[in-house]
Protein backbone atom coordinates (compact mmCIF):
# COMPACT_ATOMS: atom_id res chain seq x y z
CA UNK A 1 0.00 0.00 0.00
CA UNK A 2 1.53 3.54 -0.63
CA UNK A 3 1.66 5.85 2.27
CA UNK A 4 2.30 9.26 2.46
CA UNK A 5 5.06 11.55 5.31
CA UNK A 6 1.92 13.97 6.96
CA UNK A 7 2.02 16.93 9.16
CA UNK A 8 -1.21 17.61 11.01
CA UNK A 9 -0.76 21.15 12.28
CA UNK A 10 -3.24 21.93 15.00
CA UNK A 11 -4.64 18.97 17.45
CA UNK A 12 -7.95 20.19 17.67
CA UNK A 13 -10.92 17.29 17.10
CA UNK A 14 -10.76 18.02 13.27
CA UNK A 15 -6.80 18.19 13.51
CA UNK A 16 -6.14 14.82 16.19
CA UNK A 17 -8.97 12.92 14.07
CA UNK A 18 -7.22 13.79 10.85
CA UNK A 19 -3.72 12.25 12.70
CA UNK A 20 -4.94 9.51 14.26
CA UNK A 21 -7.24 8.03 11.27
CA UNK A 22 -4.88 9.10 8.50
CA UNK A 23 -2.10 6.88 10.68
CA UNK A 24 -4.58 4.34 10.68
CA UNK A 25 -5.02 3.92 7.23
CA UNK A 26 -1.06 3.38 6.73
CA UNK A 27 0.21 6.90 6.73
CA UNK A 28 3.37 8.27 8.44
CA UNK A 29 1.82 11.19 10.73
CA UNK A 30 3.50 13.87 12.70
CA UNK A 31 0.71 16.25 14.71
CA UNK A 32 2.47 19.85 15.72
CA UNK A 33 0.91 22.02 18.07
CA UNK A 34 1.93 25.23 19.81
CA UNK A 35 0.51 23.39 23.35
CA UNK A 36 3.25 21.92 24.90
CA UNK A 37 1.58 20.72 27.75
CA UNK A 38 -1.30 19.53 25.73
CA UNK A 39 1.90 17.86 23.50
CA UNK A 40 3.11 15.92 26.60
CA UNK A 41 -0.29 14.81 27.70
CA UNK A 42 -1.51 13.67 23.98
CA UNK A 43 2.35 11.68 24.04
CA UNK A 44 0.99 9.69 27.16
CA UNK A 45 -2.07 9.24 25.03
CA UNK A 46 -4.08 11.88 27.33
CA UNK A 47 -7.26 13.07 24.70
CA UNK A 48 -8.54 16.20 26.45
CA UNK A 49 -11.76 16.04 24.31
CA UNK A 50 -14.28 13.93 24.40
CA UNK A 51 -14.41 11.99 20.99
CA UNK A 52 -15.29 8.25 21.13
CA UNK A 53 -12.87 5.59 20.34
CA UNK A 54 -10.11 8.85 19.65
CA UNK A 55 -8.01 7.98 22.40
CA UNK A 56 -7.75 4.39 21.76
CA UNK A 57 -7.05 5.26 18.08
CA UNK A 58 -4.30 8.06 19.31
CA UNK A 59 -2.75 5.66 22.00
CA UNK A 60 -2.66 2.36 19.10
CA UNK A 61 -1.35 4.73 16.58
CA UNK A 62 1.61 5.53 18.70
CA UNK A 63 2.02 2.29 19.49
CA UNK A 64 2.17 1.44 16.11
CA UNK A 65 4.84 3.82 15.41
CA UNK A 66 2.75 5.70 13.00
CA UNK A 67 1.86 8.54 15.02
CA UNK A 68 4.35 10.97 16.84
CA UNK A 69 3.67 14.46 18.16
CA UNK A 70 5.47 17.43 18.29
CA UNK A 71 5.65 20.97 19.72
CA UNK A 72 5.60 23.88 16.62
CA UNK A 73 4.08 23.63 13.69
CA UNK A 74 8.12 23.97 12.39
CA UNK A 75 9.20 21.18 14.25
CA UNK A 76 6.09 19.33 12.30
CA UNK A 77 6.99 19.61 8.84
CA UNK A 78 10.71 19.54 8.49
CA UNK A 79 12.94 16.48 9.42
CA UNK A 80 10.29 15.25 11.84
CA UNK A 81 9.91 11.64 9.92
CA UNK A 82 12.14 8.40 10.43
CA UNK A 83 15.31 9.17 8.13
CA UNK A 84 15.31 13.13 9.04
CA UNK A 85 12.55 13.34 5.94
CA UNK A 86 10.26 16.23 5.52
CA UNK A 87 6.49 16.18 5.47
CA UNK A 88 5.03 15.59 1.53
CA UNK A 89 1.34 16.68 2.71
CA UNK A 90 0.93 19.13 5.65
CA UNK A 91 -2.26 19.49 6.34
CA UNK A 92 -3.63 22.94 8.26
CA UNK A 93 -6.44 22.07 10.87
CA UNK A 94 -6.48 25.17 12.91
CA UNK A 95 -9.08 27.64 14.76
CA UNK A 96 -10.34 30.25 12.55
CA UNK A 97 -13.23 32.09 14.78
CA UNK A 98 -15.47 34.46 14.02
CA UNK A 99 -13.58 37.63 14.06
CA UNK A 100 -15.10 41.34 14.12
CA UNK A 101 -18.53 41.41 12.13
CA UNK A 102 -18.90 37.46 11.57
CA UNK A 103 -15.46 37.40 9.67
CA UNK A 104 -13.35 34.24 9.78
CA UNK A 105 -10.34 35.34 12.03
CA UNK A 106 -7.79 33.57 10.19
CA UNK A 107 -4.45 34.72 12.12
CA UNK A 108 -3.77 31.02 13.18
CA UNK A 109 -3.25 29.79 9.68
CA UNK A 110 -1.70 33.20 8.84
CA UNK A 111 0.72 32.31 11.64
CA UNK A 112 2.13 28.83 10.47
CA UNK A 113 2.59 29.65 6.94
CA UNK A 114 4.53 32.07 7.99
CA UNK A 115 6.24 29.80 10.47
CA UNK A 116 6.94 27.16 7.66
CA UNK A 117 7.02 28.34 4.69
CA UNK A 118 11.01 28.60 4.50
CA UNK A 119 10.93 25.11 5.58
CA UNK A 120 8.90 23.31 3.08
CA UNK A 121 10.27 20.76 0.78
CA UNK A 122 9.74 21.18 -2.54
CA UNK A 123 6.94 19.65 -3.89
CA UNK A 124 4.68 19.88 -0.97
CA UNK A 125 1.23 19.93 -0.88
CA UNK A 126 -0.42 21.95 1.99
CA UNK A 127 -4.02 21.27 2.77
CA UNK A 128 -6.34 23.63 4.41
CA UNK A 129 -8.66 21.53 6.20
CA UNK A 130 -10.08 24.39 9.02
CA UNK A 131 -13.03 26.29 7.31
CA UNK A 132 -11.95 28.88 5.79
CA UNK A 133 -13.61 32.14 3.25
CA UNK A 134 -14.16 31.54 -0.38
CA UNK A 135 -10.51 32.83 -2.01
CA UNK A 136 -8.13 31.58 1.49
CA UNK A 137 -6.20 29.01 -0.51
CA UNK A 138 -5.41 31.22 -3.11
CA UNK A 139 -4.33 34.04 -0.39
CA UNK A 140 -2.58 31.16 1.37
CA UNK A 141 -0.50 30.39 -2.21
CA UNK A 142 0.35 34.00 -2.24
CA UNK A 143 1.75 34.07 1.69
CA UNK A 144 3.87 30.81 0.75
CA UNK A 145 4.89 32.47 -2.19
CA UNK A 146 6.20 29.11 -3.30
CA UNK A 147 5.88 28.33 -6.83
CA UNK A 148 7.17 24.55 -5.99
CA UNK A 149 4.43 24.16 -2.65
CA UNK A 150 0.51 23.68 -4.17
CA UNK A 151 -2.65 24.48 -1.31
CA UNK A 152 -5.26 22.24 -1.33
CA UNK A 153 -8.43 22.92 0.71
CA UNK A 154 -9.87 19.31 1.62
CA UNK A 155 -12.81 20.63 4.11
CA UNK A 156 -13.90 18.01 6.20
CA UNK A 157 -17.52 17.06 7.33
CA UNK A 158 -16.86 15.59 11.15
CA UNK A 159 -19.63 15.83 13.31
CA UNK A 160 -18.53 16.12 17.08
CA UNK A 161 -18.81 13.29 19.05
CA UNK A 162 -18.96 10.53 16.01
CA UNK A 163 -15.55 12.58 14.40
CA UNK A 164 -13.69 9.00 14.13
CA UNK A 165 -16.68 7.27 12.76
CA UNK A 166 -17.20 9.91 10.05
CA UNK A 167 -13.50 10.40 9.06
CA UNK A 168 -13.44 6.86 8.37
CA UNK A 169 -16.73 6.36 6.87
CA UNK A 170 -17.49 9.62 4.82
CA UNK A 171 -20.09 10.26 3.05
CA UNK A 172 -17.95 11.77 -0.06
CA UNK A 173 -14.33 13.58 0.08
CA UNK A 174 -13.56 17.38 -1.39
CA UNK A 175 -10.50 18.39 -2.63
CA UNK A 176 -10.04 21.69 -4.33
CA UNK A 177 -6.94 22.18 -6.05
CA UNK A 178 -6.02 24.33 -9.26
CA UNK A 179 -2.96 21.68 -9.85
CA UNK A 180 -4.55 18.30 -10.53
CA UNK A 181 -1.31 16.38 -9.59
CA UNK A 182 -1.86 17.77 -5.78
CA UNK A 183 -5.65 16.79 -6.06
CA UNK A 184 -4.83 13.50 -6.84
CA UNK A 185 -2.22 13.25 -4.53
CA UNK A 186 -4.60 14.31 -1.41
CA UNK A 187 -7.39 12.32 -2.64
CA UNK A 188 -5.17 9.13 -2.83
CA UNK A 189 -4.82 9.52 0.54
CA UNK A 190 -8.37 8.93 1.25
CA UNK A 191 -8.52 5.67 -1.31
CA UNK A 192 -8.77 2.89 0.68
CA UNK A 193 -12.15 5.05 2.23
CA UNK A 194 -13.70 3.99 -0.77
CA UNK A 195 -16.01 7.07 -0.86
CA UNK A 196 -17.15 9.22 -3.79
CA UNK A 197 -14.40 12.02 -4.22
CA UNK A 198 -15.21 15.29 -5.78
CA UNK A 199 -12.36 16.93 -7.21
CA UNK A 200 -12.60 20.79 -8.12
CA UNK A 201 -10.99 23.78 -7.56
CA UNK A 202 -10.27 25.34 -4.49
CA UNK A 203 -13.01 28.31 -4.36
CA UNK A 204 -15.85 25.76 -4.78
CA UNK A 205 -14.19 23.27 -2.14
CA UNK A 206 -14.04 25.92 0.27
CA UNK A 207 -17.87 27.25 -0.56
CA UNK A 208 -18.68 23.21 -0.37
CA UNK A 209 -18.20 23.50 3.53
CA UNK A 210 -20.28 26.39 3.99
CA UNK A 211 -22.98 25.46 2.02
CA UNK A 212 -23.40 21.99 3.51
CA UNK A 213 -23.58 23.44 7.03
CA UNK A 214 -25.70 26.56 5.88
CA UNK A 215 -28.01 23.72 4.58
CA UNK A 216 -28.04 21.89 7.54
CA UNK A 217 -28.72 24.77 9.82
CA UNK A 218 -31.76 25.67 7.61
CA UNK A 219 -32.70 22.10 7.58
CA UNK A 220 -32.54 22.74 11.67
CA UNK A 221 -34.25 26.28 11.40
CA UNK A 222 -37.21 25.14 8.83
CA UNK A 223 -38.13 21.93 11.75
CA UNK A 224 -38.18 24.67 14.87
CA UNK A 225 -40.18 26.44 13.05
CA UNK A 226 -42.47 24.01 11.75
CA UNK A 227 -42.80 22.90 15.37
CA UNK A 228 -44.15 25.96 16.45
CA UNK A 229 -46.81 26.15 13.96
CA UNK A 230 -48.06 22.58 14.87
CA UNK A 231 -48.36 23.62 18.53
CA UNK A 232 -50.19 26.61 17.06
CA UNK A 233 -52.41 24.24 14.50
CA UNK A 234 -52.46 21.27 16.89
CA UNK A 235 -50.35 18.66 14.34
CA UNK A 236 -47.51 16.59 15.92
CA UNK A 237 -43.73 17.55 14.54
CA UNK A 238 -42.72 14.03 14.99
CA UNK A 239 -45.26 12.99 12.56
CA UNK A 240 -44.44 15.26 10.50
CA UNK A 241 -40.82 14.82 9.98
CA UNK A 242 -41.51 11.52 9.93
CA UNK A 243 -43.76 12.05 7.38
CA UNK A 244 -41.71 14.00 5.38
CA UNK A 245 -38.58 12.30 5.94
CA UNK A 246 -39.69 9.20 4.41
CA UNK A 247 -39.44 11.76 0.81
CA UNK A 248 -36.04 10.61 -0.18
CA UNK A 249 -35.30 14.13 -1.50
CA UNK A 250 -35.21 15.07 2.37
CA UNK A 251 -34.12 12.28 4.43
CA UNK A 252 -35.13 11.40 8.02
CA UNK A 253 -31.31 12.50 9.45
CA UNK A 254 -30.99 15.84 10.84
CA UNK A 255 -35.07 16.62 11.59
CA UNK A 256 -35.30 16.59 15.15
CA UNK A 257 -36.58 19.81 16.20
CA UNK A 258 -34.34 21.63 19.42
CA UNK A 259 -33.36 24.72 21.60
CA UNK A 260 -31.77 25.97 18.49
CA UNK A 261 -28.25 24.93 16.42
CA UNK A 262 -24.83 25.37 18.06
CA UNK A 263 -21.38 24.54 18.76
CA UNK A 264 -18.32 25.61 17.52
CA UNK A 265 -19.49 25.27 13.27
CA UNK A 266 -22.94 26.18 12.23
CA UNK A 267 -23.48 29.41 14.14
CA UNK A 268 -20.01 30.38 13.20
CA UNK A 269 -20.39 29.35 9.73
CA UNK A 270 -24.17 30.95 8.80
CA UNK A 271 -22.59 34.11 9.94
CA UNK A 272 -19.25 33.69 7.85
CA UNK A 273 -21.15 32.66 4.72
CA UNK A 274 -23.09 36.17 5.21
CA UNK A 275 -19.72 38.27 5.29
CA UNK A 276 -19.28 36.28 1.87
CA UNK A 277 -22.29 37.09 0.49
CA UNK A 278 -22.44 40.53 1.70
CA UNK A 279 -18.94 40.92 0.48
CA UNK A 280 -20.17 39.88 -3.04
CA UNK A 281 -22.76 41.85 -3.30
CA UNK A 282 -25.32 39.35 -2.31
CA UNK A 283 -28.46 39.63 -0.37
CA UNK A 284 -28.83 35.83 1.24
CA UNK A 285 -32.36 36.38 2.85
CA UNK A 286 -33.03 32.86 3.24
CA UNK A 287 -29.63 32.55 5.36
CA UNK A 288 -30.47 35.77 7.46
CA UNK A 289 -34.19 34.09 7.92
CA UNK A 290 -32.67 31.11 8.99
CA UNK A 291 -29.58 32.59 11.31
CA UNK A 292 -32.80 35.12 12.75
CA UNK A 293 -34.94 31.73 13.36
CA UNK A 294 -32.30 30.20 15.86
CA UNK A 295 -31.94 33.23 17.73
CA UNK A 296 -35.59 33.43 18.43
CA UNK A 297 -35.59 29.69 19.14
CA UNK A 298 -33.92 30.75 22.29
CA UNK A 299 -36.62 33.06 23.50
CA UNK A 300 -39.13 30.70 22.46
CA UNK A 301 -37.80 28.15 24.54
CA UNK A 302 -37.11 30.94 27.91
CA UNK A 303 -41.41 31.80 26.66
CA UNK A 304 -42.24 28.37 27.19
CA UNK A 305 -40.73 27.55 30.36
CA UNK A 306 -42.33 30.69 31.70
CA UNK A 307 -45.78 29.64 30.71
CA UNK A 308 -45.48 26.48 32.00
CA UNK A 309 -43.96 27.60 35.79
CA UNK A 310 -46.31 30.74 36.13
CA UNK A 311 -49.43 29.78 33.85
CA UNK A 312 -48.84 32.79 32.09
CA UNK A 313 -47.30 33.99 29.10
CA UNK A 314 -46.20 37.41 30.65
CA UNK A 315 -45.34 35.66 34.29
CA UNK A 316 -42.37 36.69 35.87
CA UNK A 317 -39.06 33.72 36.49
CA UNK A 318 -38.08 35.89 39.57
CA UNK A 319 -36.29 33.93 42.20
CA UNK A 320 -37.94 30.39 40.43
CA UNK A 321 -35.34 27.67 40.76
CA UNK A 322 -35.27 25.84 37.60
CA UNK A 323 -32.91 22.70 37.12
CA UNK A 324 -31.32 22.74 33.44
CA UNK A 325 -30.04 18.98 32.34
CA UNK A 326 -27.58 19.18 30.01
CA UNK A 327 -25.65 22.18 29.04
CA UNK A 328 -23.35 20.93 26.24
CA UNK A 329 -24.48 22.05 22.53
CA UNK A 330 -25.63 18.62 21.77
CA UNK A 331 -25.53 14.94 23.45
CA UNK A 332 -21.86 13.14 23.23
CA UNK A 333 -19.69 16.24 23.91
CA UNK A 334 -17.97 17.79 26.76
CA UNK A 335 -18.41 20.70 24.25
CA UNK A 336 -19.85 24.11 25.66
CA UNK A 337 -18.71 26.59 22.61
CA UNK A 338 -21.97 28.49 21.44
CA UNK A 339 -24.10 25.99 23.19
CA UNK A 340 -27.70 27.23 22.61
CA UNK A 341 -28.09 25.69 26.39
CA UNK A 342 -26.21 28.70 27.65
CA UNK A 343 -27.76 30.98 25.71
CA UNK A 344 -31.33 30.09 27.12
CA UNK A 345 -29.51 29.97 30.34
CA UNK A 346 -28.50 33.21 30.40
CA UNK A 347 -31.81 34.58 28.94
CA UNK A 348 -33.18 32.94 31.62
CA UNK A 349 -31.42 34.36 34.76
CA UNK A 350 -31.99 38.20 32.93
CA UNK A 351 -35.45 36.90 33.59
CA UNK A 352 -34.67 36.43 37.55
CA UNK A 353 -34.32 32.79 37.62
CA UNK A 354 -32.16 30.86 40.33
CA UNK A 355 -30.76 28.06 38.01
CA UNK A 356 -28.78 24.92 38.86
CA UNK A 357 -27.32 23.07 35.82
CA UNK A 358 -26.51 19.19 35.60
CA UNK A 359 -24.81 17.83 32.42
CA UNK A 360 -22.85 14.38 32.77
CA UNK A 361 -19.50 15.37 30.70
CA UNK A 362 -18.75 18.34 32.65
CA UNK A 363 -18.74 16.11 36.44
CA UNK A 364 -15.46 15.52 36.22
CA UNK A 365 -13.39 13.23 38.37
CA UNK A 366 -12.28 14.22 41.93
CA UNK A 367 -8.21 14.16 42.16
CA UNK A 368 -7.84 13.31 38.15
CA UNK A 369 -6.52 16.74 36.94
CA UNK A 370 -7.23 15.21 33.76
CA UNK A 371 -10.91 15.60 34.04
CA UNK A 372 -11.56 18.58 36.67
CA UNK A 373 -14.47 18.77 38.62
CA UNK A 374 -16.35 22.29 36.86
CA UNK A 375 -18.33 24.32 39.83
CA UNK A 376 -20.39 26.28 37.50
CA UNK A 377 -20.26 27.03 34.04
CA UNK A 378 -21.15 31.09 32.74
CA UNK A 379 -22.68 31.98 36.19
CA UNK A 380 -25.15 28.52 36.19
CA UNK A 381 -24.04 26.45 39.47
CA UNK A 382 -23.30 22.90 38.40
CA UNK A 383 -24.09 19.83 40.32
CA UNK A 384 -23.32 16.18 39.99
CA UNK A 385 -26.12 14.44 40.52
CA UNK A 386 -29.28 15.37 38.33
CA UNK A 387 -31.67 14.84 41.27
CA UNK A 388 -29.96 17.59 43.01
CA UNK A 389 -31.05 20.22 39.76
CA UNK A 390 -34.40 18.68 40.43
CA UNK A 391 -34.10 19.54 44.29
CA UNK A 392 -36.84 22.60 44.91
CA UNK A 393 -37.11 23.29 41.14
CA UNK A 394 -40.55 24.68 39.80
CA UNK A 395 -39.12 23.07 36.77
CA UNK A 396 -36.72 20.47 35.00
CA UNK A 397 -35.26 22.03 31.66
CA UNK A 398 -33.59 19.41 29.32
CA UNK A 399 -31.52 21.27 26.66
CA UNK A 400 -28.95 18.52 25.89
CA UNK A 401 -30.51 14.90 24.51
CA UNK A 402 -28.23 12.88 26.63
CA UNK A 403 -29.87 9.74 26.44
CA UNK A 404 -29.07 9.20 30.23
CA UNK A 405 -31.77 11.29 31.18
CA UNK A 406 -34.30 8.99 29.67
CA UNK A 407 -33.58 6.11 32.08
CA UNK A 408 -33.62 8.59 35.21
CA UNK A 409 -35.86 7.79 38.06
CA UNK A 410 -38.48 10.08 36.69
CA UNK A 411 -40.69 9.17 40.27
CA UNK A 412 -37.95 10.16 42.60
CA UNK A 413 -37.17 13.67 40.98
CA UNK A 414 -40.60 14.22 40.11
CA UNK A 415 -40.65 13.96 44.13
CA UNK A 416 -38.01 16.80 44.92
CA UNK A 417 -39.39 19.18 42.74
CA UNK A 418 -41.59 22.12 44.11
CA UNK A 419 -43.72 21.85 40.73
CA UNK A 420 -43.69 18.91 38.59
CA UNK A 421 -42.65 20.33 35.26
CA UNK A 422 -40.68 19.23 32.76
CA UNK A 423 -39.89 21.08 29.87
CA UNK A 424 -38.17 19.07 27.36
CA UNK A 425 -36.76 21.08 24.38
CA UNK A 426 -35.20 17.91 22.89
CA UNK A 427 -38.58 15.91 22.93
CA UNK A 428 -36.40 12.98 24.34
CA UNK A 429 -38.11 11.85 27.17
CA UNK A 430 -41.60 9.46 26.95
CA UNK A 431 -44.31 11.30 27.87
CA UNK A 432 -45.77 8.43 29.22
CA UNK A 433 -42.94 7.69 31.61
CA UNK A 434 -43.76 11.02 32.97
CA UNK A 435 -47.33 11.19 33.20
CA UNK A 436 -46.90 7.90 34.78
CA UNK A 437 -44.49 9.76 37.90
CA UNK A 438 -46.95 12.83 38.06
CA UNK A 439 -45.15 14.99 36.07
CA UNK A 440 -46.73 17.40 33.11
CA UNK A 441 -43.82 17.13 30.27
CA UNK A 442 -43.74 20.17 27.84
CA UNK A 443 -42.20 19.18 24.23
CA UNK A 444 -41.55 21.11 21.01
CA UNK A 445 -44.41 20.53 18.88
CA UNK A 446 -46.06 18.08 20.50
CA UNK A 447 -49.76 17.15 20.53
CA UNK A 448 -50.32 17.43 24.07
CA UNK A 449 -48.12 20.64 24.66
C1 LIG B 1 -21.44 20.15 12.16
C2 LIG B 1 -21.77 19.35 10.88
O1 LIG B 1 -22.83 18.44 11.13
C3 LIG B 1 -20.55 18.58 10.41
O2 LIG B 1 -20.83 17.93 9.18
C4 LIG B 1 -19.39 19.56 10.20
O3 LIG B 1 -18.21 18.91 9.78
C5 LIG B 1 -19.12 20.27 11.52
O4 LIG B 1 -20.31 20.98 11.92
C6 LIG B 1 -17.99 21.23 11.29
O5 LIG B 1 -18.16 22.18 10.52
O6 LIG B 1 -16.88 20.97 11.77
P1 LIG B 1 -21.26 19.58 14.77
O7 LIG B 1 -21.03 21.04 14.98
O8 LIG B 1 -20.41 18.59 15.45
O9 LIG B 1 -21.15 19.22 13.19
O10 LIG B 1 -22.73 19.33 15.23
P2 LIG B 1 -24.07 18.70 14.63
O11 LIG B 1 -24.19 17.30 15.03
O12 LIG B 1 -24.19 19.02 13.20
O13 LIG B 1 -25.13 19.56 15.45
C7 LIG B 1 -25.21 20.97 15.28
C8 LIG B 1 -26.32 21.54 16.13
O14 LIG B 1 -27.59 21.16 15.61
C9 LIG B 1 -26.31 21.07 17.57
O15 LIG B 1 -26.62 22.17 18.40
C10 LIG B 1 -27.39 20.01 17.61
O16 LIG B 1 -27.96 19.83 18.87
C11 LIG B 1 -28.39 20.58 16.63
N1 LIG B 1 -29.27 19.56 16.02
C12 LIG B 1 -28.76 18.60 15.22
C13 LIG B 1 -30.62 19.62 16.26
O17 LIG B 1 -31.13 20.52 16.98
N2 LIG B 1 -31.44 18.69 15.66
C14 LIG B 1 -30.95 17.72 14.85
O18 LIG B 1 -31.76 16.92 14.31
C15 LIG B 1 -29.58 17.66 14.63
Amino acid sequence: MFTRRVAVVGTGYVGLTTGACLASLGHQVVCADIDTAKVERLRRGVVDIVEPGLSELVTEQVSAGRLSFVVGAAAGVSEAFPDDLDAEIVFLCLPTPMGVGGVADLRAVEAVVEETRELLAAGTVVVNKSTVPVGTAGRTAELLDRRDVSVVSNPEFLREGSAVHDFLNPDRIVVGCDTAEAAERVAALYARLGAPTVLTDAASAELMKYAANCFLAMKLSYVNAMAELCERVGADISDVTEGIGYDRRIGQAFLSPGPGWGGSCLPKDTHALLQVADAADFEFRLLRATIDTNTRQRQRIVDKVRAAVTGRRTGSLTRVRLGLLGLTFKAGTDDLRDSPALAIAALLRQAGADLVGYDPALVGEPGNPDRPVVDEVDGVPLVTDPMEAAQGAEALVVLTEWPVFRTLDWVAMAGAMKQPIVVDTRNLLDPATLRRAGLTGIGLGRREA
